[in-house]
Protein backbone atom coordinates (compact mmCIF):
# COMPACT_ATOMS: atom_id res chain seq x y z
CA UNK A 1 0.00 0.00 0.00
CA UNK A 2 1.51 3.57 -0.96
CA UNK A 3 1.27 6.42 1.70
CA UNK A 4 -1.18 9.72 1.58
CA UNK A 5 1.24 12.04 0.28
CA UNK A 6 -1.02 13.95 2.29
CA UNK A 7 0.30 12.68 5.63
CA UNK A 8 3.84 13.19 4.31
CA UNK A 9 6.28 15.92 5.80
CA UNK A 10 10.12 16.05 4.50
CA UNK A 11 13.03 18.44 5.58
CA UNK A 12 16.00 19.18 4.19
CA UNK A 13 18.79 21.33 5.05
CA UNK A 14 22.42 21.75 4.25
CA UNK A 15 25.89 21.35 6.31
CA UNK A 16 25.53 24.34 9.12
CA UNK A 17 28.67 25.62 10.52
CA UNK A 18 27.55 28.10 12.95
CA UNK A 19 29.89 30.37 15.42
CA UNK A 20 32.22 33.40 15.56
CA UNK A 21 34.92 33.50 12.91
CA UNK A 22 33.36 30.51 11.26
CA UNK A 23 33.92 32.33 7.85
CA UNK A 24 37.55 31.60 8.55
CA UNK A 25 37.01 27.94 7.36
CA UNK A 26 35.53 28.71 4.20
CA UNK A 27 38.89 27.74 2.32
CA UNK A 28 39.29 24.29 4.53
CA UNK A 29 35.78 23.35 3.70
CA UNK A 30 35.66 24.16 0.59
CA UNK A 31 39.30 22.10 -0.57
CA UNK A 32 37.05 19.14 1.19
CA UNK A 33 34.53 19.47 -0.85
CA UNK A 34 36.86 19.32 -3.71
CA UNK A 35 36.38 23.00 -5.06
CA UNK A 36 39.29 24.07 -6.91
CA UNK A 37 38.45 27.38 -9.34
CA UNK A 38 35.66 29.15 -7.28
CA UNK A 39 33.23 31.89 -8.80
CA UNK A 40 32.96 34.40 -5.49
CA UNK A 41 29.85 35.92 -6.11
CA UNK A 42 29.14 39.04 -4.07
CA UNK A 43 27.95 42.86 -4.02
CA UNK A 44 30.10 46.54 -3.75
CA UNK A 45 28.51 47.07 -0.57
CA UNK A 46 30.41 43.51 1.19
CA UNK A 47 33.89 44.23 -0.59
CA UNK A 48 33.87 47.38 1.06
CA UNK A 49 32.81 46.19 4.07
CA UNK A 50 36.23 44.26 3.85
CA UNK A 51 34.33 40.42 4.03
CA UNK A 52 35.73 39.60 0.71
CA UNK A 53 39.42 39.62 0.69
CA UNK A 54 40.05 37.63 3.49
CA UNK A 55 38.12 34.69 1.88
CA UNK A 56 39.45 34.84 -1.41
CA UNK A 57 42.96 34.80 0.79
CA UNK A 58 42.00 31.67 2.58
CA UNK A 59 40.34 29.90 -0.59
CA UNK A 60 44.08 30.77 -2.05
CA UNK A 61 45.96 29.58 0.59
CA UNK A 62 43.61 26.03 0.42
CA UNK A 63 44.83 26.21 -3.51
CA UNK A 64 41.44 27.61 -5.23
CA UNK A 65 41.65 30.03 -7.78
CA UNK A 66 39.12 32.60 -7.48
CA UNK A 67 37.25 34.97 -9.95
CA UNK A 68 35.05 37.53 -8.39
CA UNK A 69 31.48 38.11 -9.55
CA UNK A 70 30.42 41.29 -7.87
CA UNK A 71 27.76 43.39 -10.45
CA UNK A 72 24.44 42.81 -7.96
CA UNK A 73 22.12 44.80 -6.89
CA UNK A 74 19.26 44.88 -4.24
CA UNK A 75 16.35 42.47 -5.92
CA UNK A 76 18.60 40.83 -8.24
CA UNK A 77 17.63 40.92 -11.50
CA UNK A 78 17.73 38.08 -14.35
CA UNK A 79 20.02 39.58 -16.29
CA UNK A 80 22.64 40.27 -13.27
CA UNK A 81 22.54 36.18 -12.93
CA UNK A 82 22.85 35.70 -16.86
CA UNK A 83 25.82 37.89 -16.86
CA UNK A 84 27.28 35.86 -13.53
CA UNK A 85 26.15 32.70 -15.43
CA UNK A 86 28.36 34.00 -18.57
CA UNK A 87 31.22 34.83 -16.70
CA UNK A 88 31.06 31.02 -14.64
CA UNK A 89 31.25 29.57 -17.48
CA UNK A 90 34.01 31.71 -19.88
CA UNK A 91 36.47 31.62 -16.68
CA UNK A 92 35.65 27.72 -16.47
CA UNK A 93 34.88 27.78 -12.59
CA UNK A 94 33.13 24.50 -10.80
CA UNK A 95 31.90 25.88 -7.99
CA UNK A 96 30.63 28.76 -5.95
CA UNK A 97 30.69 30.94 -2.67
CA UNK A 98 28.48 33.44 -2.09
CA UNK A 99 29.38 36.46 0.27
CA UNK A 100 27.22 38.32 1.23
CA UNK A 101 23.02 38.90 2.00
CA UNK A 102 20.10 37.58 0.03
CA UNK A 103 20.82 39.60 -3.06
CA UNK A 104 24.15 38.04 -3.47
CA UNK A 105 23.11 34.46 -1.88
CA UNK A 106 20.37 34.53 -4.57
CA UNK A 107 22.07 35.55 -7.34
CA UNK A 108 24.52 32.68 -6.69
CA UNK A 109 21.66 29.90 -6.86
CA UNK A 110 20.46 31.41 -10.34
CA UNK A 111 24.20 31.52 -11.69
CA UNK A 112 24.44 27.98 -10.25
CA UNK A 113 21.09 27.24 -11.74
CA UNK A 114 21.79 28.03 -15.19
CA UNK A 115 25.40 27.12 -15.26
CA UNK A 116 24.20 23.29 -14.62
CA UNK A 117 20.98 23.33 -16.57
CA UNK A 118 21.94 26.33 -19.42
CA UNK A 119 18.90 28.01 -20.64
CA UNK A 120 17.81 31.52 -18.63
CA UNK A 121 16.97 31.72 -15.17
CA UNK A 122 13.46 32.63 -14.97
CA UNK A 123 13.06 28.96 -17.33
CA UNK A 124 13.19 27.76 -13.55
CA UNK A 125 10.69 29.69 -11.55
CA UNK A 126 8.23 27.19 -9.74
CA UNK A 127 8.51 24.55 -7.29
CA UNK A 128 11.01 21.48 -8.59
CA UNK A 129 11.77 22.60 -12.14
CA UNK A 130 15.84 22.43 -11.50
CA UNK A 131 16.58 19.20 -12.53
CA UNK A 132 20.46 19.31 -12.70
CA UNK A 133 21.95 20.02 -9.54
CA UNK A 134 23.78 23.05 -8.80
CA UNK A 135 27.68 23.10 -8.80
CA UNK A 136 29.36 23.06 -4.81
CA UNK A 137 27.84 25.83 -3.29
CA UNK A 138 29.11 27.80 0.07
CA UNK A 139 27.26 30.69 1.22
CA UNK A 140 28.50 33.07 4.25
CA UNK A 141 25.72 35.10 5.27
CA UNK A 142 26.57 38.71 6.03
CA UNK A 143 23.12 39.43 7.05
CA UNK A 144 20.68 37.69 9.79
CA UNK A 145 17.43 37.17 8.17
CA UNK A 146 17.29 36.29 4.56
CA UNK A 147 17.85 32.37 5.69
CA UNK A 148 18.98 31.76 1.77
CA UNK A 149 21.83 30.48 3.31
CA UNK A 150 20.00 27.32 4.23
CA UNK A 151 16.98 27.53 1.93
CA UNK A 152 15.72 25.80 -0.76
CA UNK A 153 14.44 29.69 -2.50
CA UNK A 154 15.98 32.10 -4.91
CA UNK A 155 14.07 34.84 -5.07
CA UNK A 156 14.92 36.87 -8.96
CA UNK A 157 13.61 40.11 -10.27
CA UNK A 158 11.84 39.60 -13.74
CA UNK A 159 12.43 43.14 -14.70
CA UNK A 160 10.46 42.73 -18.15
CA UNK A 161 7.41 42.52 -16.25
CA UNK A 162 8.15 44.03 -13.18
CA UNK A 163 7.86 40.94 -11.07
CA UNK A 164 9.76 38.57 -8.70
CA UNK A 165 9.96 34.96 -9.41
CA UNK A 166 10.36 32.20 -7.17
CA UNK A 167 12.34 29.33 -7.89
CA UNK A 168 11.97 26.61 -5.08
CA UNK A 169 14.09 23.79 -5.10
CA UNK A 170 16.00 21.06 -3.06
CA UNK A 171 18.86 21.62 -5.60
CA UNK A 172 19.23 25.51 -4.52
CA UNK A 173 20.30 24.08 -0.73
CA UNK A 174 23.63 24.82 -0.28
CA UNK A 175 26.27 22.75 0.29
CA UNK A 176 27.87 24.28 3.43
CA UNK A 177 26.93 27.46 5.40
CA UNK A 178 29.23 29.49 7.47
CA UNK A 179 27.18 31.16 9.74
CA UNK A 180 28.85 33.59 11.68
CA UNK A 181 27.78 36.26 13.97
CA UNK A 182 31.04 38.78 13.61
CA UNK A 183 29.51 39.16 10.06
CA UNK A 184 26.84 41.23 11.08
CA UNK A 185 29.16 44.39 12.50
CA UNK A 186 29.06 45.85 9.42
CA UNK A 187 25.26 46.56 9.26
CA UNK A 188 23.31 49.50 9.37
CA UNK A 189 20.58 49.61 11.64
CA UNK A 190 18.48 50.15 8.30
CA UNK A 191 19.36 47.32 6.58
CA UNK A 192 19.52 45.13 10.33
CA UNK A 193 15.68 46.25 11.01
CA UNK A 194 14.98 44.85 7.52
CA UNK A 195 16.44 41.87 7.24
CA UNK A 196 15.90 41.09 10.69
CA UNK A 197 11.53 41.51 10.50
CA UNK A 198 12.04 39.04 7.25
CA UNK A 199 13.53 36.20 9.57
CA UNK A 200 10.54 37.31 11.97
CA UNK A 201 8.02 36.92 9.04
CA UNK A 202 9.65 33.86 7.87
CA UNK A 203 8.70 32.40 11.53
CA UNK A 204 5.42 33.60 11.26
CA UNK A 205 4.34 32.43 7.71
CA UNK A 206 6.03 29.09 7.89
CA UNK A 207 4.75 28.20 11.58
CA UNK A 208 0.64 29.38 10.23
CA UNK A 209 2.06 27.71 6.97
CA UNK A 210 -0.55 24.79 5.47
CA UNK A 211 2.60 22.83 5.20
CA UNK A 212 3.66 23.05 8.98
CA UNK A 213 5.00 20.28 10.79
CA UNK A 214 6.02 19.73 14.30
CA UNK A 215 9.62 20.06 12.82
CA UNK A 216 9.26 23.62 11.11
CA UNK A 217 6.79 24.60 14.36
CA UNK A 218 9.55 24.16 17.18
CA UNK A 219 11.87 26.46 14.65
CA UNK A 220 9.32 28.69 13.60
CA UNK A 221 8.72 29.32 17.65
CA UNK A 222 12.35 29.21 18.49
CA UNK A 223 12.76 32.27 16.03
CA UNK A 224 9.96 33.92 17.71
CA UNK A 225 11.38 33.48 20.65
CA UNK A 226 14.71 35.55 20.26
CA UNK A 227 13.49 38.28 17.82
CA UNK A 228 11.40 40.22 19.81
CA UNK A 229 14.56 41.43 21.89
CA UNK A 230 17.53 40.57 20.15
CA UNK A 231 16.81 42.62 17.12
CA UNK A 232 15.97 45.97 18.54
CA UNK A 233 18.57 45.54 20.30
CA UNK A 234 21.19 44.45 17.30
CA UNK A 235 19.32 47.67 16.01
CA UNK A 236 20.62 50.34 18.33
CA UNK A 237 24.26 48.92 19.05
CA UNK A 238 26.23 47.79 16.41
CA UNK A 239 28.70 46.14 19.26
CA UNK A 240 26.22 43.96 20.94
CA UNK A 241 27.57 40.37 20.52
CA UNK A 242 25.07 38.74 21.98
CA UNK A 243 22.20 39.69 20.28
CA UNK A 244 24.11 39.20 17.11
CA UNK A 245 24.62 35.71 17.72
CA UNK A 246 20.95 35.15 18.98
CA UNK A 247 19.57 37.37 15.84
CA UNK A 248 22.21 34.77 13.38
CA UNK A 249 20.44 31.67 15.22
CA UNK A 250 16.85 33.18 15.02
CA UNK A 251 17.56 34.04 11.05
CA UNK A 252 18.60 30.01 10.62
CA UNK A 253 15.85 28.51 12.73
CA UNK A 254 13.40 30.69 10.81
CA UNK A 255 15.16 29.76 7.50
CA UNK A 256 14.84 26.07 8.13
CA UNK A 257 11.31 26.93 9.28
CA UNK A 258 10.47 28.27 6.21
CA UNK A 259 12.61 26.30 3.55
CA UNK A 260 10.56 23.24 4.73
CA UNK A 261 6.72 24.83 5.46
CA UNK A 262 6.77 27.36 3.29
CA UNK A 263 5.41 30.94 3.45
CA UNK A 264 2.21 32.84 2.63
CA UNK A 265 0.24 35.68 1.66
CA UNK A 266 2.97 38.62 3.24
CA UNK A 267 5.70 36.49 1.06
CA UNK A 268 3.50 36.67 -1.89
CA UNK A 269 2.54 40.66 -1.61
CA UNK A 270 6.59 41.85 -0.84
CA UNK A 271 7.77 39.83 -4.10
CA UNK A 272 4.92 41.32 -5.82
CA UNK A 273 4.89 44.67 -4.00
CA UNK A 274 8.53 44.26 -4.53
CA UNK A 275 8.84 44.14 -7.77
CA UNK A 276 6.69 47.42 -8.28
CA UNK A 277 8.38 49.81 -6.29
CA UNK A 278 12.35 48.24 -6.12
CA UNK A 279 12.08 48.78 -2.17
CA UNK A 280 13.50 46.02 0.28
CA UNK A 281 11.94 42.69 1.16
CA UNK A 282 12.14 43.02 4.70
CA UNK A 283 10.64 46.57 4.75
CA UNK A 284 8.13 45.25 2.55
CA UNK A 285 7.40 42.35 4.79
CA UNK A 286 7.17 44.61 7.72
CA UNK A 287 4.40 46.85 6.19
CA UNK A 288 2.39 43.68 5.36
CA UNK A 289 2.94 41.61 8.17
CA UNK A 290 -0.30 43.50 10.36
CA UNK A 291 -2.23 43.90 7.91
CA UNK A 292 -1.62 40.14 5.91
CA UNK A 293 -1.92 39.13 9.78
CA UNK A 294 -5.36 40.58 11.08
CA UNK A 295 -7.00 38.44 7.96
CA UNK A 296 -4.88 34.92 8.44
CA UNK A 297 -5.56 34.81 12.20
CA UNK A 298 -9.37 34.06 11.53
CA UNK A 299 -8.11 30.83 9.85
CA UNK A 300 -5.62 29.44 12.41
CA UNK A 301 -6.63 27.64 15.19
CA UNK A 302 -6.50 29.56 18.43
CA UNK A 303 -4.95 26.62 20.41
CA UNK A 304 -1.93 27.64 17.70
CA UNK A 305 -2.07 31.14 17.80
CA UNK A 306 -1.93 31.13 21.60
CA UNK A 307 1.48 29.33 21.40
CA UNK A 308 2.81 31.98 18.85
CA UNK A 309 1.58 35.32 21.23
CA UNK A 310 3.65 32.94 23.95
CA UNK A 311 6.41 32.84 22.06
CA UNK A 312 6.05 36.61 20.97
CA UNK A 313 5.66 37.84 24.47
CA UNK A 314 2.18 38.81 24.00
CA UNK A 315 0.11 38.94 27.24
CA UNK A 316 -3.97 38.58 27.05
CA UNK A 317 -7.13 37.82 25.03
CA UNK A 318 -8.45 38.79 21.78
CA UNK A 319 -5.09 37.62 19.85
CA UNK A 320 -6.50 37.77 16.78
CA UNK A 321 -6.09 41.48 17.24
CA UNK A 322 -3.72 41.48 19.46
CA UNK A 323 -1.70 39.46 17.70
CA UNK A 324 -1.37 41.91 14.40
CA UNK A 325 -1.24 45.14 16.63
CA UNK A 326 1.72 43.72 18.00
CA UNK A 327 3.73 43.18 14.25
CA UNK A 328 2.47 47.10 13.72
CA UNK A 329 4.32 48.57 16.77
CA UNK A 330 7.48 46.26 16.23
CA UNK A 331 7.53 47.67 12.94
CA UNK A 332 7.19 51.69 13.91
CA UNK A 333 9.66 50.49 16.90
CA UNK A 334 12.41 49.60 14.40
CA UNK A 335 11.36 52.73 12.25
CA UNK A 336 9.94 51.33 9.58
CA UNK A 337 6.60 53.22 8.32
CA UNK A 338 4.64 53.35 5.07
CA UNK A 339 4.72 57.08 4.66
CA UNK A 340 1.80 57.16 2.40
CA UNK A 341 3.78 55.34 -0.23
CA UNK A 342 0.07 54.01 -1.76
CA UNK A 343 -0.12 57.75 -2.57
CA UNK A 344 2.53 57.12 -5.41
CA UNK A 345 0.60 53.40 -6.65
CA UNK A 346 -2.97 53.88 -8.40
CA UNK A 347 -5.82 51.41 -8.36
CA UNK A 348 -4.93 49.74 -11.63
CA UNK A 349 -1.57 49.28 -10.22
CA UNK A 350 -2.60 48.22 -6.90
CA UNK A 351 -5.01 45.55 -8.66
CA UNK A 352 -1.96 44.70 -10.99
CA UNK A 353 0.31 43.65 -7.73
CA UNK A 354 -2.80 41.99 -6.53
CA UNK A 355 -2.86 39.66 -9.28
CA UNK A 356 0.35 39.11 -9.27
CA UNK A 357 0.61 38.47 -5.77
CA UNK A 358 -2.46 35.77 -5.84
CA UNK A 359 -0.29 33.41 -8.23
CA UNK A 360 2.70 33.51 -6.42
CA UNK A 361 4.18 30.09 -4.86
CA UNK A 362 4.29 31.13 -1.18
CA UNK A 363 -0.13 31.70 -2.14
CA UNK A 364 -0.35 28.31 -1.88
CA UNK A 365 0.40 27.28 1.79
CA UNK A 366 -1.36 30.63 3.15
CA UNK A 367 -3.78 29.47 5.49
CA UNK A 368 -6.92 30.72 3.26
CA UNK A 369 -7.15 31.64 0.06
CA UNK A 370 -7.70 35.53 -0.86
CA UNK A 371 -9.17 36.68 -3.86
CA UNK A 372 -7.94 39.75 -5.67
CA UNK A 373 -10.04 42.05 -3.67
CA UNK A 374 -9.13 41.17 -0.64
CA UNK A 375 -5.36 41.39 -1.53
CA UNK A 376 -5.70 44.79 -2.51
CA UNK A 377 -7.48 45.60 0.65
CA UNK A 378 -4.39 44.40 2.80
CA UNK A 379 -2.03 46.44 0.33
CA UNK A 380 -3.74 49.97 0.84
CA UNK A 381 -3.82 48.79 5.25
CA UNK A 382 -0.41 48.35 4.35
CA UNK A 383 0.30 51.20 2.36
CA UNK A 384 -1.38 54.17 2.80
FE1 LIG B 1 11.75 36.63 3.06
Amino acid sequence: MSPSLDELRKFVAPEVLFGEDARALCGAYAERIGMRRVLVVTDPGVIAAGWVSPVIDDLASHGIETMVFSDISPNPRSAQVSAGAAVFSAERCSAIVAVGGGSPMDCAKGIGVVASNGGHVLDYAGVDRVAVPMPPFICVPTTAGTGADVSQFAIITDEQNHAKAGLISKSLVPDLALVDPIMLTTMDPELTAATGTDALVHAVEAYISNGAWEMTDDLALAAMRIIPRALPACCSNSEDRESQRAMALASLNAGLAFSNASLGAVHALAHALGGQLDAAHGECNALLLGPVMRRNLKHVAPERAALMADALGIEGSDLANRIPAWFDAFALELGIEAHNRGAGITEAEFERIARTASMDACMATNPWRPDVADLVEMLHDALD
